[in-house]
């Protein structure tokens, strides 16, 4: 089938819907999603959205929070934009709808983060992205304007590379006319022509064995820009949230928040020890890199697999009001928080860099737009700081939807684009060569690529991914695509430059860390 919309959207997380509600008033939306429409990292988030609401914090004090936890890469533009935009864009999530956890007064109640110097965490209760997902949803549904298709896989965007023309890197002028999407009913390449295209795909967490992200997070609009030649940037620094319940065999990890570390937990070994001391002032609450090498460091020397966090201090009254979620997950599994220390390790959590995008969340490519986690403005630098991510996803739904309103009438669909061509390909009948091959990349991204590298581990990782890479390319150039075969290849390509920038980056810096280069630091 051929679709022609004036807006296309690919993804239904907090990015994607902000910005299909920001420009409905102006022309044909439809939100092409690959599962349920709720399904994304954005409905797992919990401890909430990071923004100054009162004269106690200040623009200030949260702009100089956000570059210490970036390590000196943000673009410090960026970060005072998206900080003063902050409180008009949490105003207008609570007109769709969203609610945030009050005070009996009426203010907001505010949690605390690693790496902030103040209360200045917007939530709802424990489950903010839940909340946050549920509001925007309601939102869409309601709108006369926007077309929401679930289960609708966005393979590859379109540019004129399906024209038959050549495209490098170095061609100018790249456009986008739509995208070729996979529909999950028909399982037919539908081809989506549109005048504006705004990638909103999320993390790329499934690039690892163990991650907080859902299954959906599996760098899809990384690998499409990087097909079509786009520009991306900073994919070395993944984010590895310090405390993931320790429980192997759950997938995605469920997270243990950080609000908990700022309500009074406290990490501890398996002696029941503190170690925070002997790595930063800021004990629990020094920024996640901080953290999380630290447990990795201390799970090494002690040869264990996981530590503690004692959240007991924080009594069982607000345990059971502040983090019902945690209370009653970790209670199924028989810890009872309130009394037994949770455990936890370091899961793969946020992906810092992707598609380079610029103040109106514009890509290298004409007409493609970016945002939310698959995107990088330069806000976050070589280390996001807590909860500044939705708070980056609404403000760049918000730039990006007001340029392309200003845009969208002076563009016109392409209609020589050709439909997708699936002559002489076969069914690939054994899926095993799909499934190993993701573990077997899983394994070598956490083993090599983790939290702590070295060049010899990068190298190896390369040389092994060059393999997998060949030997999945085959598989693709002979087998009807389907949605598993493409998110291999797309977790390929997003291991490929995870390990390729991290090799050119000969500094210990943000989440890169190398055992290498520990005199450069
Ligand atoms: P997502 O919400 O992940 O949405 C991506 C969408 O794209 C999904 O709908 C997906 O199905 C769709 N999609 C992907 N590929 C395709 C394709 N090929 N075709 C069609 N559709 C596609 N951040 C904070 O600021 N505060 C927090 O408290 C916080 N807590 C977190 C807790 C957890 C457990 C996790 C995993 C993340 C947390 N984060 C938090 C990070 C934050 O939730 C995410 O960065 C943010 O929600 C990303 O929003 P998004 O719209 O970019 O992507
Ligand atoms: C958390 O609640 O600890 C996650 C916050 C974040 O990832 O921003």
């Amino acid at each position: 089938m051929r679709y022609e919309v004036d807006f296309l959207v690919v993804g239904s997380g907090v990015a994607g819907l902000s910005f299909a509600l920001k420009v409905a008033k102006y022309g044909s939306v439809c939100i092409l999603t690959k599962a349920e429409a709720s399904e994304g990292s954005t409905k797992y988030a919990q401890g909430g959205i990071a923004a100054v609401m009162y004269d106690s914090d200040s623009f200030d004090k949260h702009i100089e929070d956000t570059l210490i936890a970036g390590d000196g890469i943000c673009n410090r533009e960026v970060v005072e934009m998206t900080i003063r935009e902050a409180p008009e864009r949490i105003t207008e999530l609570v007109q769709y709808g969203v609610n945030f956890d009050k005070q009996r007064g009426g203010k907001f109640d505010l949690h605390r983060e690693g790496g902030h110097s103040e209360f200045r965490i917007l939530h709802h209760k424990d489950n903010t992205g839940e909340e946050i997902e549920r509001g925007l949803l309601q939102a869409v549904h309601d709108h006369p304007n926007i077309e929401l298709k679930e289960h609708q896989y966005a393979i590859d965007i379109i540019t004129q590379h399906h024209l038959g023309q050549r495209v490098t890197k170095h061609t100018p002028g790249v456009e986008c006319y739509g995208v070729y999407a996979l529909n999950g009913d028909t399982k037919q390449i539908d081809t989506y022509l549109s005048k504006v295209t705004i990638l909103a795909t999320g993390g790329i967490g499934n690039v690892y064995t163990t991650t907080t992200n859902p299954i959906t997070a599996t760098g899809d609009g990384v690998a499409m820009v990087h097909r079509a030649r786009g520009v991306l940037r900073d994919m070395e620094f993944v984010q590895f949230h310090p405390t993931s319940l320790y429980n192997p065999n759950e997938r995605p990890a469920f997270l243990i928040t950080e609000a908990m570390r700022g309500a009074g937990a406290v990490l501890k070994d398996l002696n029941g020890q503190e170690f925070m001391q002997k790595y930063d002032a800021r004990l629990s609450l020094a920024p996640r890199d901080i953290v999380a090498r630290a447990i990795d460091n201390e799970m090494k020397l002690a040869g264990v697999d996981h530590l503690y966090l004692d959240a007991r201090p924080i009594g069982k009254k607000e345990l059971m009001n502040g983090f019902p979620t945690i209370y009653a997950k970790c209670l199924e599994l028989g810890i009872n928080i309130a009394k037994d220390m949770i455990p936890i390790r370091p899961a793969a959590h946020y992906q810092c860099g992707g598609i380079v995008v610029d103040t109106h969340g514009e890509t290298s490519i004409k007409n493609l737009y970016a945002a939310g986690e698959c995107s990088c403005t330069g806000l976050h630098g070589g280390n996001r700081l807590a909860s500044n991510s939705l708070l980056e996803a609404v403000v760049y739904a918000h730039n990006a939807a007001t340029d392309a309103i200003e845009r969208v009438n002076s563009i016109a669909h392409c209609v020589a684009v050709p439909d997708w061509d699936a002559k002489g390909m076969v069914l690939n009948e054994e899926m095993v060569l799909i499934t190993q091959t993701r573990k077997e990349l899983q394994e070598i991204m956490s083993n090599y690529v983790g939290i702590v590298r070295s060049d010899l581990r990068l190298q190896r990782a390369f040389d092994r991914m060059n393999l997998i890479y060949r030997e999945t390319e085959d598989l693709y150039n002979r087998s009807v695509m389907t949605e598993e075969l493409s998110e291999l290849r797309n977790l390929i390509a997003c291991a490929y430059l995870i390990t390729k920038q991290a090799m050119a980056r000969r500094e210990n810096r943000g989440l890169h860390y190398s055992i290498d280069l520990l005199n450069n630091k």
